[in-house]
């Protein structure tokens, strides 16, 4: 049976969850979430929320941070506006209940902001070393008591059903193919608005921050049904995980350069300040390539992270989480030195949308990690992704609720099994899979060359290949759905990243290693073959 709402949230992070709960009082949801409705890149988030909440701060500073981080490709209104619409998220999260540390020294019960790298002030509002799972949880227990929220977990969105691939000579979305996991049998969901919430894709790269959820689904899905999507060769790279064989990528936060800690070489030596004037505290694409270089130049396989010159107190009270975890690997933060290499972490491109989070197919929305707004720019500043998320949540709820589309109470087609059959080799989705997101990591990493993209390239373009085959052949798995997504991202950042004649924020090339000031600074814009320009996208 095809199940029909007002709209579908594909995706259970902060931009998810927070759309749902903005909406359902007057709509139907369904809450599509591929695994378990916590498990997202949000409950993973640990530094916090950037908001200009201090007197002492301003959105103009704010924005300015913002903009130098993004090295001239933010879009300033985009900026300004983000930034206005910090405080009233804030807010908004606070009277849901999450519970957001307080300033010990505060006589008024002042809430404690940190700082993290590019900030020039203290504006980073967090739940201690955990403030995804804050938010998260919090968001998530309203979502599951909402009478007009269907939740439907394990259930991975496939591809968007459109009028134009329908035959139609509109362009319209209308639902979503979607596999329940538990069942292996592919539903029909059909709305008048869909929205895709469903994060990044930084599990391209071998070694990430990210949970297994952030395979690029909704960057794959929305490019296949003919939306535009941009600037993907800036990937972030955080500077500082957890090295250890057991630790997964475990992410040791930058609020903790911002609350002192130092970045130094196995020898014991500082080494930021020949970097940046800003040392720790320099933007994320300066501090990860100086590590890079670093470990490059000392054949070193990590570097190190200290803290221990703090109060153990203080470290235990600030980084609770962090202190647990780093223990059980025998590493304690209050005594030593801990071992800290990059990691991929953050997707600055995406989808294109306006700023109501619509994109170029009419009825389909992308909030949230998965979509290019305009705001990061070339490198985003720590802390705005939450920020962007909330905000845009608020802008695509108020346009949802504003649009009034027809329902779509008509039946759309199945899903086609009759030509496939279940898969003899799931050996060739692991394998591939494996491959990847090791040539991700090798040729498209952190510092690039023309030959390493064009070489990862030509292995991108082979996979597609073999798994068009594949996707052809056999049933569809959840593995498959992401390994065909992962590569659709992978071949979108190549050919950004090879677009790119220069150096800027987060791309650095070694065959162009400065920044052209020649010319106005231009986002990388894909357009797929099925794209049809609408005339009501509207930029702010
Ligand atoms: P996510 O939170 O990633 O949620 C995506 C959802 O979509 C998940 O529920 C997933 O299951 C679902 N989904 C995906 N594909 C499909 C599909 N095909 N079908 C159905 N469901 C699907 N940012 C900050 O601002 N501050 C921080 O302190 C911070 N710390 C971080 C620490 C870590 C370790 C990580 C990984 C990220 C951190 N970030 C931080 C970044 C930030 O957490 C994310 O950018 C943000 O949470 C993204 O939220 P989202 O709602 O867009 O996506
Ligand atoms: C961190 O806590 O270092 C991550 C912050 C972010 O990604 O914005």
């Amino acid at each position: 049976m095809q199940i029909e709402s007002d709209v579908i949230i594909i995706g259970g992070g902060a931009a998810g969850l927070s759309l749902a709960l903005r909406l359902a009082d007057c709509n139907h949801i369904s809450l599509i979430t591929k695994v378990f409705l916590e498990e997202s890149s949000t409950y993973y988030a640990q530094g916090g929320i950037a908001a200009v909440l201090d007197d002492a701060d301003s959105a103009e500073s704010h924005s300015q941070d913002t903009q130098i981080a993004g090295a001239g490709l933010c879009h300033p209104e985009v900026v300004q506006y983000v930034v206005n619409h910090g405080k009233e998220n804030i807010d908004w999260l606070i009277s849901l209940g999450v519970p957001f540390t307080r300033d010990q020294d505060s006589l008024d019960g002042h809430y404690h902001l940190t700082r993290e790298g590019g900030h020039q002030h203290r504006r980073v509002i967090h739940a201690a070393d955990a403030t995804g799972r804050a938010v998260e949880t919090t968001l998530a227990s309203r979502v599951r008591r909402h009478p007009n929220i269907k939740i439907y977990e394990q259930h991975i969105a496939i591809d968007l059903i459109t009028a134009s691939k329908l035959g139609k000579n509109t362009q319209q979305c209308l639902g979503v193919y979607v596999l329940d996991r538990r069942s292996n049998h592919v539903r029909v969901f059909r709305a008048a608005a869909t929205v895709l919430a469903t994060g990044g894709a930084s599990k391209v790269y071998l070694y990430s921050t990210n949970p297994d959820t952030a395979s690029g689904d909704g960057i794959a899905i929305a490019w296949r049904a003919g939306c535009r999507v941009a600037n993907l060769e800036f990937n972030q790279f955080h500077p500082t995980c957890l090295y250890h064989p057991h630790a997964k990528a475990f992410l040791l936060t930058e609020a903790l350069r911002g609350e002192g800690a130092k970045l130094r070489l196995p020898d014991g030596k500082e080494f930021m300040q020949r970097f940046d004037p800003r040392g720790e505290l320099a933007s994320r694409d300066v501090v990860a390539r100086a590590i890079d270089h670093e470990m490059k130049r000392l054949g070193s396989e990590h570097l190190l992270l200290d803290i221990s010159h703090q109060p153990a107190e203080f470290i235990t009270n600030h980084f609770p989480t962090i202190y647990a975890r780093c223990l059980q690997f025998g590493y304690d933060l209050t005594k030593q030195p801990i071992p800290v290499v990059p990691a991929a972490h953050y997707t600055c491109g995406g989808v294109i949308t306006d700023k109501h989070g619509q994109t170029d197919i009419p009825g389909l929305y992308a909030i949230g990690e998965v979509a290019h707004t305009g705001l990061h720019g070339a490198n985003r500043l720590a802390s705005n992704s939450l920020l962007e998320c909330l905000v845009y949540a608020q802008a695509a709820s108020e346009h949802i609720a504003r649009s009034k589309r027809q329902p779509v109470s008509h039946p759309l087609p199945e899903w086609d099994e009759s030509r496939v059959t279940d898969s003899d080799e799931e050996v060739v989705v692991t394998h591939n899979w494996d491959e990847l997101r090791r040539f991700m990591w090798d040729y498209v990493g952190i510092v690039r060359t023309t030959k390493r993209l064009e070489r990862a390239q030509r292995r991108v373009n082979l996979l597609l290949q073999e798994i068009d085959d594949y996707y052809g052949n056999f049933r569809v798995t959840n593995d498959l759905l992401e390994l065909r997504n992962l590569a659709v991202c992978a071949h979108l950042m190549i050919q950004s990243a090879l677009r790119r004649k220069e150096s800027r924020g987060l791309h650095y090339t070694l065959d162009y290693p400065h920044t052209d000031n020649s010319k106005p600074p231009q986002d990388t814009i894909l357009t797929p073959p099925s794209y049809t320009p609408v005339a009501d996208l509207c930029t702010v």
